[in-house]
């Protein structure tokens, strides 16, 4: 099966520009393409993980921006993910920003995209995922609409939050991603405590549900801790580290500066990511559960993020390099290290 994704339908898939292959991908999987890929037991021989009330069958899930309208949450878990988060949802949908907006990098393992939240709505993708088969968690990453300035992002965001709430196992606040104007500065202390009181509130409104929010991996210790503590005070479940980096740092892609803004994701983020877990873990003694995301190709990338103190991870980029058996293939090593560590 993987010689089968190697030598033809790697190939064949990166012959196209990124953004079609893509579209093409999610077309594959919403049509049973990928069904011989499928998993019957997604265990994989490791244990069931709870975290923040949920119960999940295997750590890794299939993190942001794959999924962005909620078209193929069942085939991921049938690949093996052991949780989908759809997103990021805007309250109103949008198109995101002008093509070309999304390039490999394959001499670095990585992507750059600067998509800004192209996505179907809230109300659209929310009835979508009110009739999906719920055979694994999902979650739902909600972000603010382009449009919308900081000021007036509170209400965006609630609003956004209340559409999607009944049907997301657990809702993610991005404020994280590069691509949406400003949207970085709602990590700061003061705007970002705003926003989380705010959505903790309708969250008691409308029933308790897990709440995280995803963060960008190019923030100082201080600015960490600042939103460790933002976190701890507006009772929020755990925290996704991390979104893509700005930093162009140590590339060997020729061209990779020639593509200009975006984020970077894949293998160059790795490390970034793994200390940004290191430094939540120990600020805030594990009181709040942590996501490790960034540059998770196989089993031993993936025991990294949780030696670091991540209790789940969730990948992309590998999954684009790698192909349907991903999953599959970093979970049956990472319970092959679990054994050799035993
Ligand atoms: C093409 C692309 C689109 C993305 N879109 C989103 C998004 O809409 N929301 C979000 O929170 N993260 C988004 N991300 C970030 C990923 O969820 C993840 O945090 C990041 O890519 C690092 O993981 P990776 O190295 O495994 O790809 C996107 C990443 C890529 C590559």
């Amino acid at each position: 099966m993987s010689r089968l994704w190697e030598r033809i339908l790697r190939p064949a898939a990166f012959a196209l520009d990124a953004e079609t292959a893509h579209e093409m991908a999610i077309k594959g999987l919403e049509l049973g393409l990928a069904s011989p890929f499928y998993c019957k037991d997604r265990s994989f021989g490791l244990e069931p993980i709870e975290a923040f009330g949920l119960k999940f069958d295997n750590p890794l899930g299939m993190a942001a921006g794959f999924d962005k309208n909620g078209r193929v949450v069942e085939e991921l878990a049938s690949l093996g993910f052991g949780f989908v988060e759809v997103g990021t949802v805007t309250l109103r949908p949008q198109p995101g920003n002008e093509k070309p907006r999304l390039f490999r990098l394959p001499k670095d393992k990585a992507l750059i995209n600067r998509l800004g939240f192209n996505n179907d709505g809230a109300v659209v993708i929310a009835d979508r995922l009110g009739r999906v088969d719920r055979k694994s968690v999902i979650g739902v990453n909600i972000g603010r609409n382009k449009d919308v300035p900081n000021e007036e992002a509170i209400d965006n965001y609630v609003q956004c939050f209340e559409i999607v709430h009944p049907v997301a196992d657990y809702i993610a606040v991005n404020v994280s991603s590069p691509n949406t104007p400003d949207l970085r500065a709602l990590q700061k202390a003061d705007q970002l405590n705003e926003l989380l009181t705010a959505l903790h509130t309708k969250n008691r409104e409308l029933g308790n549900k897990p709440l995280l929010v995803k963060i960008a991996p190019d923030l100082t210790g201080a600015e960490i801790e600042a939103i460790v503590d933002a976190c701890l005070s507006n009772g929020i479940a755990g925290v996704i580290a991390t979104n893509t980096t700005t930093s162009r740092d140590g590339l060997r892609s020729e061209h990779a500066m020639g593509l200009g803004m975006g984020g970077l994701s894949g293998l160059p983020l790795a490390k970034r990511s793994t200390e940004t877990i290191r430094v939540i873990r120990k600020y805030s003694k594990a009181r709040l559960a942590i996501i490790g995301v960034g540059g998770i190709f196989d089993g031993r990338d993936a025991k990294e993020k949780l030696d670091a103190g991540a209790t789940l991870m969730q990948a992309y980029t590998g999954f684009i390099y790698s192909g349907p058996a991903f999953p599959r293939k970093v979970l049956a090593e990472l319970a092959e290290l679990a054994r050799s560590t035993v």
